[in-house]
């Protein structure tokens, strides 16, 4: 019996739609429905209690719209959260930083790895623990980047202010030798170029998209929990914040059609947990 139930995705704001968008090309069949949570965007300088809270919302929120499953696609609520929310939701919860930590350790060849992420993930040290466990003598050097999401989310993608934090946040890396750097932060893709540019092309970037995406299908494929494979499959968004501005950052970012957005309060949120 194919499971008609959507997926449910979310992040602070649109760089989840990055992760989203590899959804929608590997599961063309299944229903998504994703939530950016833009009136308390960014969540990178917020407290860690903060964002437990705002992921614990959410979670529920989703599992209330009846998903069969929640992909957290924000690297600061995986780097926090993820433990309290698998504890908290019946439905399978799949996120970010795992695949990026095995990835990582995986391409590098002089076992000195690069961290961009926001500044809570880097003091949560969820990455040097995933990349300890995975090769102890691998050494792991991380770099917050507070201008990053704040520029990206006003849809500043190619401006001199981008460069140069980019500029900034790269040379600390590129003194360390890294030979691999993470982009920690699902916004960070949207700048790829920018990075590559300023890395070079001996520096390989990782990050988790496409990864989670296939660790979505495989767990549904697996868990019995998919649909019909030869039905198309829809999407919907759902934002904290303005619809208007949603829908013309986030077609942009998503690279595919954004048609459906809808406002929730954040009281709304706050009522179901
Ligand atoms: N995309 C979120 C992440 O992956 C951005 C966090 C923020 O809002 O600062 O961490």
């Amino acid at each position: 019996m194919p499971d008609s139930r959507a997926v449910g995705v979310f992040d602070s704001g649109v760089g989840g739609l990055t992760v989203l968008h590899e959804c929608l090309v590997t599961m063309p069949n299944e229903d998504f429905v994703y939530l950016g949570d833009h009136a308390r965007l960014p969540y990178g300088p917020r407290t860690r209690d903060e964002v437990r809270r705002f992921a614990h919302e959410i979670g529920v929120y989703l599992e209330r719209q009846g998903v069969k499953m929640v992909v957290v696609a924000c690297n600061t609520a995986t780097s926090v959260a993820l433990p309290d929310l698998q504890e908290q939701l019946a439905v399978p919860v799949v996120s970010v930083i795992v695949p990026e930590a095995h990835a990582a350790v995986q391409v590098t060849r002089n076992r000195s790895i690069g961290l961009l992420a926001t500044e809570l993930t880097v003091a949560s040290g969820r990455y040097e623990q995933l990349v300890r466990t995975l090769d102890a003598g691998a050494r792991l050097t991380a770099v917050a980047c507070p201008k990053l999401v704040p520029l990206i989310e006003a849809g500043d993608t190619f401006s001199d202010e981008v460069t140069e934090a980019v500029r900034e946040y790269a040379d600390p890396l590129k003194a360390a030798g890294c030979d691999t750097v993470i982009l920690g932060c699902t916004h960070y893709p949207l700048l790829r170029p920018v990075f590559q540019r300023a890395f070079g092309r001996d520096v390989t970037l990782v990050f988790s998209a496409d990864e989670t995406a296939r660790e979505v299908a495989v767990t549904l494929a697996r868990k019995g929990f998919e649909n019909d494979a030869s039905r198309e499959g829809a999407y919907r968004f759902l934002t904290t914040g303005e619809p208007d501005a949603f829908r013309e950052l986030g077609e942009r970012f998503l690279q595919l059609p954004l048609a459906n957005v809808e406002h929730v309060e954040v009281r709304e949120l706050e009522a179901v947990a």
